[in-house]
């Protein structure tokens, strides 16, 4: 797994955005955290509800971003965050039924940094890229 941190190279070269994905790589840390100090089922509920509200805030502004400027992939792109929110949402569902068992945590922790990692730097960064094309 790779848990990125936020540097220049993950610049999409909007600020507002550069800054949610500093915030949800935080929301993350403290997810991987509860998970690898092995904290109680109903703590890490609550580290994943956290991040899932804040990765809706930043997907809305970031689509916003997206509309203003006209994206052509603007609904590619809703649809990977749709299935994002998707993937958070069936994994509380399992944390629910099987609690937060160290093998579901340490699953949720990989996969979500994998996809955050993968999302940042090849899809967001198109988006960059289309700016600073077209802007
Ligand atoms: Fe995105």
């Amino acid at each position: 797994m790779e848990k990125i941190q936020w540097d220049d190279s993950l610049s999409v070269g909007v600020e507002l955005i550069d800054d949610q994905h500093k915030m949800l790589i935080m929301k993350m840390i403290d997810l991987s955290n509860a998970v690898e100090e092995h904290q109680e089922a109903a703590f890490i509920m609550r580290t994943i509800d956290f991040l899932m509200e804040y990765s809706n805030f930043h997907f809305t502004a970031e689509e916003k971003e997206m509309e203003k400027a006209n994206y052509p992939d603007l609904e590619e792109h809703r649809g990977y965050h749709k299935k994002f929110i998707e993937m958070i949402k069936t994994m509380e569902a399992d944390m629910l039924e099987e609690g937060a068992t160290r093998a579901i945590g340490e699953s949720v922790n990989t996969f979500l940094w994998n996809w955050l990692a993968n999302h940042i730097k090849e899809v967001d960064m198109k988006f960059g890229k289309y700016l600073r094309e077209t802007g």
